[in-house]
């Protein structure tokens, strides 16, 4: 639980975080900080490299110091990026993770969320989108949000595959599997694993890209299909959900629960992977504001915390239910098998 606050401007920092977000996404549209990085360090040089007059661009300047994301080269005069900056927003940079915070948060999510008061009241007919799946029919936005998707699950997924051990696993289904950026490093950390993936055609499109980048279409399979209604391959010795059970509604949840044990061989191991908030839910504040983000695309969305959703995998046979912290304050991974004999 975060601390009680006092001060109204607490409240202020609130209210006018956004006016931040989007100092930040105007940047990276411009990719100024791989300008400065490339040297473009004074309001001159950097009007020059992204087109941007000198007026308004020092106004974004001035946001970007304050925010912290540029510091001035000794006290004054020429801008630089600020040590995360260089590390994550310059494009080309090893950990660059720019590219999602501009395709999936400042082009969906952002204007998704003008529709959260419509979400809340459960207003259909004004929602972000005609209907949850319906946005990814489009393959400009499905390929967006995959390729945004992809540029923020490769690091998570090495962090997965660090800490889940499969190398005894030779069946991975990796259901609402997105770009594969987990099939992809699970196969690539152990040689004997192949991988399904289910997802909607749209994005699967944008999985064989990937998959054929790392040479691993021999291995992967994709199966394109709403994971809710097509029928799951069996015999799998793990089956993994990515950001899938805070995507669907509450009913799927226990539906999904159930597809899961029907497909894992004995022994089999399930992984779920999610937003989670603390057990009390009283936060994290990161982890609470990713569940409000489907709020305005389903009005069946709920948020729930790793203590709510460990009882409906018991129920469903699965023993050795433990769970663990992944990205700290947003996600958490659940482990569970189903046991060998039933
Ligand atoms: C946030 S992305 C996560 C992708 C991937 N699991 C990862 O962690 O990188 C959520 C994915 O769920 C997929 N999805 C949502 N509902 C689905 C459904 N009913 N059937 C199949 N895929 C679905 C979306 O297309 C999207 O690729």
């Amino acid at each position: 639980m975060s601390e009680a606050l006092t001060d109204v401007r607490q409240i202020s920092g609130i209210a006018y975080g956004f006016m931040a977000s989007k100092a930040l996404f105007a940047a990276l549209n411009l990719e100024l900080f791989g300008h400065i990085d490339n040297g473009a360090c004074d309001t001159k040089a950097l009007a020059a490299a992204t087109g941007v007059a000198p007026n308004r661009l020092e106004t974004l300047l001035a946001s970007l110091l304050s925010l912290g994301l540029l510091v001035r080269e000794s006290g004054a005069g020429d801008y630089a990026n600020a040590p995360a900056t260089a590390t994550y927003l310059v494009p080309g940079a090893k950990a660059y993770f720019g590219d999602y915070y501009r395709f999936q948060i400042d082009r969906q999510i952002y204007p998704d969320l003008m529709h959260l008061d419509a979400g809340l009241k459960g207003d259909e007919d004004n929602l972000a989108h005609d209907s949850f799946s319906g946005w990814l029919d489009d393959p400009q936005l499905a390929a967006d949000f995959s390729r945004a998707q992809h540029a923020g699950s490769l690091g998570p997924a090495m962090m997965m595959a660090d800490r889940i051990d499969l190398s005894a696993s030779r069946r991975l289904l990796d259901v609402a599997g997105g770009t594969g950026a987990y099939s992809i490093t699970f196969c690539r950390r152990h040689a004997d694993l192949t991988a399904t993936i289910i997802d909607f055609p749209n994005v699967v499109e944008v999985a064989k890209g990937y998959v054929a980048e790392a040479n691993l279409e021999e291995r992967i399979t994709l199966q394109p299909g709403d994971a809710l209604s097509e029928p799951w391959p069996g015999g799998q010795d793990a089956v993994l959900m990515s950001y899938f059970l805070s995507a669907v509604g509450g009913a799927d949840i226990e539906d999904l629960l159930g597809r899961a044990w029907k497909a894992l061989a004995p022994g089999g191991q399930l992984i779920v992977h999610d937003f989670m908030l603390d057990d009390d839910r009283a936060g994290p504040a990161a982890a609470a504001g990713w569940f409000l983000v489907y709020l305005p695309l389903r009005t069946d969305a709920v948020s729930f915390s790793a203590a709510e959703l460990k009882p409906l995998i018991a129920g469903h046979g699965f023993a050795e239910i433990q769970d663990a912290v992944m990205i700290p304050e947003i996600t958490k991974v659940i482990t569970a098998r189903k046991p060998a004999v039933e």
